[in-house]
């Protein structure tokens, strides 16, 4: 490893959480193949994995995390449309997570796990000039996200859709954004602070903030005959396409799948814009090609947020919200990563290799020594 290495391969976490086989393209959540849960659990489900033994008594039901949606709501005061709805959503929902108190409970968890559903709905309709909604502690948390953002009750199957995001994101080893949280955790700040670590880290266009430049992809290219011209001209500007590429999967990401399947289930349903998602098959069968041709000693293929955009775009989330859905998903993660290190016990201290000068005097001894 050199200094400008992004810590790849280092192992700096044993964790029951979740494995990223990077090599086979597959992922397991806490025994759990990605493809047996996700499409099939609600959030809730997979909240109560990850949660398993990180904190005492039983695991938590779905209205302990409605009760939580409430209380994350109660906290939102008069002034917070006029402030925070000019801020980027990511950054509105960070500042009103900021004012959740710290701790090491499971009440302080389940919180953090409801407010950034709470608040990216707030948010959101406070972009657009309308109060939010407080939360219906009937409804499992997709559903009532959906709600809150729309003003109205999801179909089934746009319900389902995102609970298959929240599930399909809800983990995934020792991200940019996990291992933030296990930092700061491993210094005994609390779950607040560990949340936020890890949706600073989430926000960056590297790892939670592409796919929103997804979308912006692929309305300038417009159509499929155009896919091919635009996105080579891209790449020979020196441009990343948003959605392509990993630090570990070396195979297309599995939740690439999950997510795409999902998409067509709600396709099924009239749920999607036909043309749209034919507009986004022919960009990535391009954008592939291109990789191939122009990457040839990478394997750089589709990851989740390719369509993760065409799946929250379809649900009605505007693009500038998708960061702040994926720490909605994510958050679970987290914590669960965050109270593992807590019970290692160990705080996280790595070293580094100094290159900068000498002290003055230090570079000045040989000569003297002359
Ligand atoms: N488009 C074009 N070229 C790319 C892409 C891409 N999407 N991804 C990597 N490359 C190129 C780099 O320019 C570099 O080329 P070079 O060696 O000629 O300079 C080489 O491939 C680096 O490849 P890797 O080592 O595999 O990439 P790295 O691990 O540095 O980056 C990353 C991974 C950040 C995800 C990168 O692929 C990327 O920027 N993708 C676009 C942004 C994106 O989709 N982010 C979401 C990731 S998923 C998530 O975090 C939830």
């Amino acid at each position: 490893m050199n200094e400008d290495d992004g810590l790849e391969g280092v192992v700096a976490a044993h964790t029951v959480l979740s494995e990223v086989d990077g090599a086979a393209g597959r992922l397991v959540i806490r025994g759990h193949a990605l493809g047996e849960i996700a499409g099939r659990w609600r959030y809730e489900d997979a909240v109560a994995l990850l949660f398993e033994g990180f904190f005492p008594g039983p695991a938590p039901r779905a209205d302990a995390l409605a009760r939580a949606r409430r209380e994350a709501f109660e906290r939102l005061q008069p002034g917070d449309a006029a402030a925070l709805g000019k801020l980027p959503p990511i950054e509105a929902v960070r500042a009103l997570l900021a004012r959740l108190p710290d701790g090491d409970d499971l009440a302080t968890a389940l919180r953090l796990v409801a407010a950034p559903a709470v608040y990216t709905a707030a948010v959101m309709r406070w972009r657009l000039g309308v109060p939010a909604l407080a939360p219906d502690e009937s409804l499992p948390q997709a559903a009532d996200m959906l709600r809150m953002l729309h003003g109205r009750a999801p179909s089934e199957a746009q319900a389902a859709a995102l609970d298959t995001y929240l599930v399909t994101v809800c983990d995934h080893g020792l991200n940019a954004s996990t291992f933030a949280a296990r930092v700061v955790a491993s210094t005994g700040a609390g779950l607040a602070s560990a949340v936020l670590a890890g949706i600073s880290a989430l926000k960056g266009p590297l790892h939670g903030g592409a796919p929103g430049p997804v979308l912006d992809a692929l309305d300038a290219i417009g159509s499929a005959a155009n896919a091919r011209a635009w996105l080579e001209g891209a790449v020979a500007g020196g441009q990343r396409l948003m959605g392509f590429g990993h630090r570990i999967y070396r195979v297309r990401d599995p939740r690439a799948d999950a997510l795409k399947a999902a998409l067509r289930r709600l396709s099924a349903e009239g749920g999607v814009d036909a043309s749209r998602f034919a507009l986004a098959e022919a960009a990535e069968h391009a954008a592939l090609a291109i990789l191939r041709e122009q990457k040839p000693g990478r394997a750089l293929e589709t990851n989740v947020e390719f369509y993760t955009a065409l799946l929250l775009e379809a649900l009605g989330f505007g693009r500038e919200s998708f960061t702040c859905v994926f720490a909605a998903g994510r958050v679970s993660g987290w914590i669960a990563h965050a109270r593992e290190q807590v019970q290692k016990g160990r705080l996280i201290r790595p070293q580094s290799v100094y290159v900068g000068p000498a002290p003055e005097k230090e570079r000045d001894a040989p000569a003297l020594a002359h």
